[in-house]
């Protein structure tokens, strides 16, 4: 076992214990596998100080240990044994210790303070002693996803009834829990249309026919009543997604009875789009209405919040009567992942895609090629996946990043994915991030020099060059095949950040001179035009509508592209641009869509080469249509992205804490109509959901208003 050298440790002792302290042990000292710091002088370990560092064996707390921040060792699966907290131990803050599956005894030898999923998820646990006489303060949900009959609680004899009845302690008994109230108002996100909630109490009503006055009584649905859900053929994968969410989510028990409130799926050719539904709860059972399939899913992913109800964990038992009618603004809401810069294996990303759908997410662009990797099977060019898919080294992180994905996984993915109504758009790039194509193939670039794996990050000036016919031919091989193996209509093609100064490594290629000459070129932007028209034909005869990064060098839009406005303090100029050109434009501006961004100052990622703090709250803030009339909104707005560049975000519970919850509110501002936006009341109906994520240990970012017991 690999122990912590003494740099490190000095790091540790007599220094203030900071962050970037912790940083060092994460993300540089990755290969490590032993943690001691019962020889400094230690005393906060911060919040994410070695979040999922999967390596991590063991662990020795410091002596004088005051506190563990939020995520401090979340899903560090490998930490076995025992865990001592000394008596100085005031609190263990949420999630502290989430997911830490082999841990296998705690000692508390103090009265320390727990903090709600601090040990959620332990499941490996089997011991958890204390010496308090007096039980101390422990959220109710701090051991939360853990069978604890499996698990020995031993208190000092005299105080053993007091735990009895304490909060949190007490589920070591016998475990009681708190109800499930479901108030629709304070749960659903993104924010619906309309949602009209009907309380229990009796009113007179005129009815229809006779005039006469008639007793109405409005009563909640009881889950326990319910005999099953009826779909038409069409809606099976819907119909398996409605049983998955009874069963798991709700109090009801498949038992054969002819009668009863059942769960209607329906598809209603009258609403007004395709992901439009309407969802009417009452006694009788649920009845969701949807133009298409994608509308009765999205229809269901409402009805499985309204089932989170107040967040306790406990099954669903009633819902009350209600009404929703429910229709997204913008067409497109996508987040993007890159597998390029560390690998996401190919689980977590159908993992990632279920946590999307909650929030009516629809696409999943995948950035599948860049400077330092090229990450999918090319069956006519195997060099790339064979020569460019492994790599030593992001930046300072010494660990090694290597895999990449079948076509037979990709496939899978998508299919995978549509079960769920998400579309995999796939993303290579040109003319730029592309070392890793140049250095399998020297050919494509100007220099046609081999050139080594970029093992950090940044622009490179290694372009694709537009005067070489081999480089045609090879991206006309590699979109044929990815263009059959992603069945959604779009295909994204980069564009971005083609070199320092921008397509300035063009001007230095005598062939590209020459291209330029018989043209009649007289800058380069014409040959990034030129190589843009080229594959642009190539992808529409695919049947694909091209998609890229907008720069101002692209000075025409070709017909048909989308484009997207990135770049921070260019959103304007880039939707001017696409209505210039009729275009359309997804909006991913960097001041509210970069979530690979830090939330909060010295939250993760540490590193930072000037990257803004994006808040929740400036997330939130986005307007998709960017103040824009309804004429840009109906012409040009196809959607909203939040990007999680993966430079920095080396495990895939980073990806999580990046994503969520700015990712949620992201949602909200794609889904949801201005009239029913607003962050107080978002952050109210937001928090019932970071605490399902917990429970189902998923890291979340907590840093908002969204850790009070
Ligand atoms: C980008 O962030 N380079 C699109
Ligand atoms: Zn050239």
């Amino acid at each position: 076992m690999k122990t912590l050298s003494a740099f490190f440790l000095a790091l540790l002792i007599g220094l203030p214990t900071s962050a970037q302290n912790f940083r060092q042990l994460r993300d540089v000292k990755v290969n490590e596998t032993s943690l001691d710091l019962s020889k400094t002088n230690c005393t906060v370990i911060p919040r994410n100080a070695m979040h999922s560092r999967y390596r991590l064996r063991s662990l020795v707390l410091p002596l004088q240990l005051d506190s563990v921040g939020s995520q401090a060792f979340f899903a560090c699966k490998g930490i076995g044994g025992r865990l001592r907290f000394p008596a100085t131990t005031r609190v263990i803050e949420a999630s502290a210790f989430n997911g830490c599956s082999k841990l296998r005894e705690l000692s508390f030898e103090g009265t320390t303070r727990l903090a709600p999923f601090a040990f959620a998820n332990c499941s490996g646990l089997r011991t958890v002693r204390l010496s308090a006489l007096v039980p101390p303060a422990c959220a109710d949900n701090a051991f939360d996803g853990i069978d604890l009959r499996r698990v020995e609680l031993i208190v000092p004899e005299r105080a053993r009834k007091d735990y009895r009845r304490a909060p949190g302690w007490r589920h070591f008994f016998a475990k009681k829990e708190t109800a499930n109230v479901c108030c629709p108002e304070e749960i659903l996100v993104p924010q619906p249309l309309t949602l009209e909630v009907f309380p229990e109490e009796t009113f007179e009503e005129a009815a229809e026919s006779s005039g006469k006055r008639k007793r109405i009584r409005h009563r909640p649905l009881t889950w326990a009543e319910v005999i099953g859900v009826e779909a038409p053929q069409e809606l099976n994968n819907e119909k398996l997604q409605a049983e998955r969410i009874l069963a798991e989510r709700t109090a009801y028990m498949k038992v054969r009875r002819k009668t009863g409130p059942t769960i209607q799926l329906q598809l209603d050719a009258s609403l007004p789009n395709d992901e439009a539904y309407t969802l009417d709860i009452s006694k009788k059972g649920v009845v969701l209405k949807g133009k298409t399939a994608a509308g009765v899913f999205r229809g269901l992913m409402t009805l499985e919040q309204l089932c989170i109800g107040n967040g306790t964990g406990v099954r669903s038992e009633k819902i009350p009567a209600l009404h929703i009618a429910d229709q997204p603004r913008t067409p497109i809401r996508e987040l993007m992942v890159d597998p390029v810069r560390h690998f996401i294996p190919f689980a977590d990303l159908k993992a990632f895609v279920v946590e999307m759908a909650r929030y009516k997410y629809n696409a999943l662009h995948l950035h599948l090629v860049d400077d330092q990797g090229w990450r999918i099977e090319i069956k006519k060019y195997p060099q790339l996946t064979q020569k460019a898919s492994d790599r030593v080294g992001m930046d300072d992180m010494p660990e090694r990043i290597s895999g990449f994905y079948t076509q037979a996984q990709m496939r899978e993915l998508v299919r995978f994915a549509a079960q769920y109504h998400v579309m995999i758009i796939p993303e290579i790039e040109l003319p730029g991030h592309e070392v890793a194509a140049v250095h399998c193939f020297p050919q494509l670039s100007c220099a046609k020099k081999t050139v080594p794996i970029r093992l950090t990050c940044g622009v490179s000036n290694e372009l694709l060059c537009p005067a070489e016919p081999f480089v045609y031919e090879f991206l006309d091989n590699v979109l044929t095949e990815l263009a059959d193996v992603f069945p959604a209509p779009y295909v994204h093609l980069g564009g971005d950040e083609a070199g320092q100064p921008p397509l300035g490594a063009w001007s230095d290629c005598p062939a590209c001179q020459e291209l330029k000459r018989k043209e009649g070129y007289m800058e380069n932007w014409q040959l990034q035009q030129y190589l843009f028209d080229r594959v642009i034909d190539r992808l529409k005869a695919l049947k694909k509508t091209p998609m890229y990064w907008y720069e101002q060098e692209f000075k025409t839009i070709q017909p048909g592209c989308v484009v997207y406005a990135w770049r921070h303090g260019l959103t304007k100029t880039a939707i001017d641009a696409a209505v210039r050109n009729k275009a359309q434009i997804m909006l991913c501006p960097g001041e509210h869509c970069y979530l690979d961004y830090p939330q909060q100052r010295g939250d993760m990622p540490e590193v930072n080469w000037g990257m803004p703090v994006t808040t929740l709250q400036q997330t939130y803030r986005l307007d998709p249509a960017w103040g824009q009339d309804s004429t840009f909104v109906r012409e040009n707005l196809l959607g909203v992205s939040g990007t999680l560049w993966s430079e920095c975000i080396n495990s895939t519970e980073r990806i999580y804490y990046q994503a969520f919850p700015r990712a949620a509110a992201l949602a909200e501002a794609g889904w949801s109509y201005p009239s029913r936006r607003n962050y107080t009341d978002f952050l109210r109906r937001l928090r019932p959901l970071t605490d399902d994520q917990q429970r189902r240990g998923i890291a979340v970012n907590l840093s908002e208003g969204l850790t009070k017991e």
